[in-house]
């Protein structure tokens, strides 16, 4: 018999949990797209660029499938228009991979004409850009996704909705959307980037449990047989995301891990059980992940935050974390380094999500500084700290000291 042997009593449709599945209608983020909308209207009134336009918020809040939902409906508009008789192009961007605004441009060149300029000097290739861009319609919106990678190299932000004002566009109009999942990504900005590109700013907040319901209840009747799920199932699911980050991508791969889970088993209904077996599953997989690259001081730093993690005594700031770090060190003979390069390791443990950095405003004279607290499980990291192949064994005993 074939080990294959597969019924699918639970998912009808189940291409609609993948990440990429755009949703039809977001009525949770009525307030954005209105915003979005109104950035984008100067082209449907007035045939001129949209406002330059920043969009940020936490990772799983629907600014991708906002944009890419409004986009099309905006680009139809404007086809169909009767007032307005322009052409627009959007180039849709993500610039996960790019950590400068030299290796953007390239990207953009050659997604746009094929050729990638790369290599001739930044002057030369911004050129280049620009008589690209002369060469499309009317008007050039480059949405910019995950922009927060190039950090403060940030010039393309600055010169690509400056071009015509600068003179290096004649013909056609260029406009930035920008969208960021780094909170702090704006404060980063060098002020004369920030007041290019924000002129409209939308801010996506965490969605709330019962947002997280409806948004989960209209994948469930696509995705899902009728009757599939138990009752709590929705809920409970979305309970488990809110508490954590508030991200509709969490709920949903709750949820279809969830579905997963009772396929396997041969269940012909998703239980509240499943959903709990899939939030750990998920949680588990994304510190394994996290962890599997930690070197030997990440991991000594990461020991450090459970410790304190233990005692209750989090966040807390880098001189505790350090304190508690050089005492681990001693303990377990491992040489120690500086407290700044401790903080780069937090910093470094805060970007993979197994820590959270927390700002905290010590008043006028203090100025502002960092807490730090585990942003994982803390029974699960441990667990999984102890299986994993790392130099130091036998944490508990350590972290319990
Ligand atoms: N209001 C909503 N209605 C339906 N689906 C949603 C909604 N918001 C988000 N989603 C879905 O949740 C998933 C994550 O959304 P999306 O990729 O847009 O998040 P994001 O804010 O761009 O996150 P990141 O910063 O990580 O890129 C996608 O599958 C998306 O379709
Ligand atoms: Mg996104």
């Amino acid at each position: 018999m074939s080990r294959f042997q597969v019924s699918n009593e639970i998912f009808k449709d189940e291409s609609v949990l993948f990440e990429d599945w755009v949703p039809e209608d977001l009525p949770e983020r009525k307030r954005e797209l209105d915003a979005i909308e109104n950035a984008l209207n100067p082209v449907l009134r007035s045939g001129v660029a949209p406002h330059n336009t920043f969009i940020y918020g936490k990772t799983g809040q629907g600014k991708t499938a906002s944009i890419e939902y409004l986009l099309y409906e905006f680009t139809t508009a404007v086809e169909e228009s009767d007032e307005v008789n322009v052409g627009v192009d959007v180039i849709n961007y993500s610039c996960a991979q790019d950590t400068s605004s030299y290796t953007v441009v390239c990207n953009l060149v050659n997604k746009i004409t094929g050729h990638n300029p790369n290599g001739h000097p930044k002057k030369k290739v911004f050129e280049e850009l620009y008589s690209t861009i002369e060469e499309m319609d009317d008007i050039v919106i480059f949405v910019l996704d995950e922009i927060d990678t190039i950090g403060a190299d940030d010039e393309i932000l600055y010169e690509l909705p400056r071009a015509r004002a600068n003179g290096y566009l004649e013909d056609t109009w260029a406009s930035v959307i920008g969208i960021s999942n780094d909170f702090d990504f704006q404060g980063k900005l060098s002020p004369k980037t920030k007041d290019t590109l924000c002129e409209e700013e939308i801010h996506f907040k965490p969605y709330s449990a019962p947002q997280l319901r409806s948004i989960l209840q209209r994948r469930v009747e696509k995705a899902f047989h009728e009757d599939a799920l138990s009752e709590n199932v929705i809920p409970l699911a979305a309970a488990l995301a809110a508490q954590d980050k508030g991200s509709a991508r969490q709920a949903i791969r709750y949820l279809y891990k969830a579905g997963e889970l009772a396929s396997s088993d041969g269940s012909q209904l998703v239980t509240e059980q499943h959903v709990r077996d899939a939030e750990e599953l998920i949680e588990r997989q994304a510190i394994q992940k996290g962890i599997r690259d930690l070197t030997t001081q990440d991991t000594l730093t990461l020991v450090a935050v459970l410790s304190l993690e233990v005692d209750g005594d989090v966040p807390a700031r880098t001189r505790a974390v350090y304190s508690e770090y050089t005492d681990i060190c001693n303990v377990v003979d491992a040489d120690s380094i500086a407290m700044r390069r401790v903080r780069d390791h937090l910093q470094d443990l805060a970007m993979i999500g197994i820590i959270d950095e927390h700002e905290h405003d010590s008043g006028v004279r203090g100025g502002t500084h960092y807490r730090w607290g585990l942003a994982t499980d803390l029974g699960t990291t441990i667990e999984v700290l102890e299986q994993s192949p790392n130099r130091i064994k036998d944490i508990t005993p350590i972290i319990n000291q």
